[in-house]
């Protein structure tokens, strides 16, 4: 189906998800228009996460940096790019960061949606909104579907569902067209090794010990992040307005079962240590404060009323993973020692933010 927009903004396009969906817009969906990419370059954004992007498509991608929660910026970007559609990715993603710091969550999951929404409903533009599953909280039992009450547990998940609920009610007070996705677990290549999988295949790698918290039991729903690109040009395309789709791998795993099957790969990639199997690197840790038990998702409306469902199962999609992280050894040194952030200030410090 050819997309009712030429000109997408996407934000938070040098993170994890955002620089996959990118890439994929750019190599797999047929899109001709224009990508804006919206990014404030902080410790999660890293511009080599689309590297060869701007050389390769000169006439469809640009990037501005900037701030989703600065009025000006926002407003700029829409009028000097006409963005007739936005597919808004940027956050401060990381539970156990938000525990410490809530503050900047506020701000940029909130505030930020807020700017971006009233910068789409002066224009009448198509909004996207890509959230969490973790805004239903923990489940005993069952799977959430997209009626299931919000009951959020750490300030990230609070920040989406108060993100989630100005997006519908944007739409139902202003008639912007709006849709939401709410996905499970994300895990693929460019991912920041402070998330559970490239942290374990990194620390595994270096047969350094692998913390788990409390006792490993937590289970959660795991998706392949070329699923959930797939999952988000879907519903940006032919998503209805004022509508919500949960995205899911349907695989449930807990977190000592997906650092075992890890190490396992990792044992057959790299060979084993002389200490032994790497599985034997475990340390369980005391819990996060508010740690939601389990997570399981519903995704039969998706699949339903987009035909949407992942292809890749778990097992094969992390094996993948595996190989993307040992393959890639310059990244990976490059996020760990911090160099990405110098190459960002030698880049970008003392220009003027929403420049592109
Ligand atoms: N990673 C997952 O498993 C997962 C699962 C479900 C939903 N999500 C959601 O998907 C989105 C992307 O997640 P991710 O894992 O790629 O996150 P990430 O932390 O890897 O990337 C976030 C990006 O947003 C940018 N950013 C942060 N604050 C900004 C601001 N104020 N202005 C502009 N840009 C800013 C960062 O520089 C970075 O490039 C988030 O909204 C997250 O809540 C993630």
């Amino acid at each position: 189906m050819t997309p009712s927009f030429e000109n997408l903004l996407v934000t938070g396009g040098c993170g994890f998800i955002g620089a996959n969906f990118i890439r994929h817009l750019l190599h797999e969906t047929g899109f001709s228009g224009r990508i804006v990419n919206l990014d404030l370059l902080t410790y999660a954004g890293n511009p080599e996460n689309l590297a060869g992007v701007a050389e390769d498509f000169p006439d469809q991608y640009v990037f501005v940096h900037g701030d989703v929660a600065d009025e000006a910026t926002v407003e700029a970007v829409f009028d000097a790019h006409r963005v007739d559609a936005v597919c808004h990715l940027a956050a401060e993603s990381h539970v156990d960061r938000s525990i410490l710091s809530p503050e900047e969550f506020l701000r940029t999951n909130v505030t930020g949606t807020f700017r971006l929404l009233e910068a789409a409903r002066r224009r009448g533009v198509r909004f996207h909104h890509v959230s969490t599953d973790e805004v239903y909280g923990s489940l005993v039992t069952g799977l959430a579907t997209e009626q299931t009450p919000y009951r959020p547990a750490s300030p990230y998940a609070a920040s989406k569902a108060a993100s989630d609920h100005l997006v519908r009610a944007y739409h139902a007070t202003y008639g912007l067209f709006a849709t939401i996705s709410n996905c499970s677990n994300n895990f693929g290549p460019y991912q920041f090794p402070e998330k559970l999988i490239p942290l374990m295949i990194l620390r595994a790698l270096l047969g350094q010990e692998l913390p788990v918290y409390g006792d490993g039991k937590n289970v959660r729903d795991w998706l392949h992040v070329t699923d959930h690109c797939r999952a988000l040009w879907e519903v940006l395309v032919r998503g209805q307005a004022g509508e919500t789709y949960n995205v899911g791998g349907g695989e449930q795993l807990d977190n000592l079962a997906v650092v075992r099957q890890i190490c396992a790969l990792v044992d057959e990639a790299a060979g084993p240590l002389a200490s032994g199997p790497r599985e034997n690197l475990v340390r369980f840790v005391p819990d996060r404060p508010g740690h939601d038990f389990r997570y399981a998702l519903s995704v039969e409306k998706i699949r339903a009323e987009l035909g949407v469902a992942p292809r890749e199962t778990f097992e094969a999609a992390l094996a993948k993973t595996v190989a993307w992280y040992l393959e890639n050894p310059a990244w990976v040194a490059r996020v760990e020692s911090g160099e990405y952030r110098e190459w960002i200030k030698a880049n970008y410090e003392g220009r003027e933010k929403g420049a592109s």
